[in-house]
């Protein structure tokens, strides 16, 4: 497990971090800045890289005195755990070791310093770059949000730092989830892995049930090829019986076009077999022809015996199955446990 990260940056507009001289540039304007802090406030930890604290020497502080209260009176610490990673070792008089609320990994990679944080309480980390750890993060599949941060500003120069260094990403689009204008800034809210992002709007559907003794809470979303919704639903929506699929299927006319190349998202399995209803969700899936369907959570044998899966790749749909997201689809209710 790991906590859910955030990467934040801010950048010009030609996608640089600083500019070449020893000075800082300074990217933000204060609004900005105060939704950062915002950020913070909300954060068990904030992550930074070794250059970034031999260069700018960031406190890493909650700045609001009302945030660090409000902190405070929900029984958090004052201030989120600071995180560095280095080699070379840190000037201990940084700001960074003011006082013990921080931890040093040294010789452990990224997959083990988040896991680790994960055990030490932290369910949410901001990551503050700079490029180098920004681009682990993003490389390693470790990252979930990017709050970029786009400043009207031209560095104009190759030799300045930028957001990111060469690396395989991969070249799949991101989630764009929101843009806003803060100040003279552009901020961008990006989710750099769609399947995950979009099962995670299911289990935040699921939510939305009546309670039920005998059936789980689902809930499903329907994305066209370009990333946007096309319909949701979760089951028990309309009456007591109503799958999430497909109470989701049924706000869409079924000739729409853009189902030929959709996806359909879901935090469980689809149902194979129905004994309130002659279609089963597998079944609206095919009939829709919808190529591709992603889920979290295998049906558990508790009610009938999934098989959905099994069906819908016979159909010759694309099934995945994102086990990574499993655990937060089963915390949504007792049922699943
Ligand atoms: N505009 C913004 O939003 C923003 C934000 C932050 C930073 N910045 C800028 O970014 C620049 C610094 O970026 P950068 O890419 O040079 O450095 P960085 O990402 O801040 O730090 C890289 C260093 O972190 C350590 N490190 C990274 N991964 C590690 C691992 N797995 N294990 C152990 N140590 C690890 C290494 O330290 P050692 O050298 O000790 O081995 C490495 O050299 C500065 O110019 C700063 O001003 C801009
Ligand atoms: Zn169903």
């Amino acid at each position: 497990m790991r906590p859910y990260t955030i990467l934040s940056c801010a950048m010009s507009i030609d996608g640089y971090i600083d500019d070449a001289t020893g000075q800082r540039l300074i990217l933000s304007g204060d609004r900005d800045w105060d939704h950062v802090d915002e950020l913070r406030a909300t954060s068990d930890a904030i992550l930074v890289g070794a250059n970034t604290i031999r260069a700018d020497n960031p406190r890493l502080r909650v700045r609001s005195g009302q945030r660090r209260a409000d902190r405070v009176a929900k029984g958090r610490p004052e201030n989120p755990l600071r995180v560095t990673m280095t080699t070379r070792g840190l000037d201990p008089e940084a700001a960074f070791f003011a006082d013990d609320n921080h931890v040093v990994y040294t010789d452990a990679p990224l997959s083990k310093v988040v896991e680790d944080l994960y055990g030490r309480g932290v369910r949410r980390l901001m990551v503050e770059g700079g490029s180098s750890v920004h681009t682990e993060f993003l490389a390693q599949g470790l990252a979930d949000e990017i709050r970029l941060a786009v400043a009207p500003i031209l560095v104009g120069d190759h030799r300045a730092p930028r957001f990111l260094n060469d690396a395989d990403f991969g070249k799949d689009r991101m989630v764009l989830r929101g843009v806003e204008q803060v100040g003279d800034v552009a901020v961008l809210h990006l989710f750099p892995d769609p399947d995950r992002f979009w099962l995670r709007e299911c289990i935040e559907e699921s939510r939305k049930c009546p309670p039920s003794d005998t059936a789980f809470p689902v809930g499903a979303v329907i994305v066209d090829a370009e990333g946007q919704e096309i319909a949701r639903g979760h089951s028990r929506e309309f009456d007591m019986i109503g799958h999430a699929e497909e109470n989701a299927l049924s706000k869409v006319d079924l000739s729409d076009p853009r189902l030929r190349t959709a996806t359909i998202y879901s935090s469980l399995e689809p149902c194979s077999t129905r004994k309130s209803r002659p279609r089963s969700c597998s079944q609206w899936i095919i009939e829709a022809a919808i190529p591709r369907m992603v889920f979290a959570l295998r049906e558990p044998s508790r009610f009938v015996v999934g098989e959905g899966a099994e069906l819908l790749a016979g159909a010759g749909i694309a099934v995945v199955e994102r086990p990574d997201l499993a655990d937060e689809a089963r915390a949504v209710s007792p049922l699943y446990s």
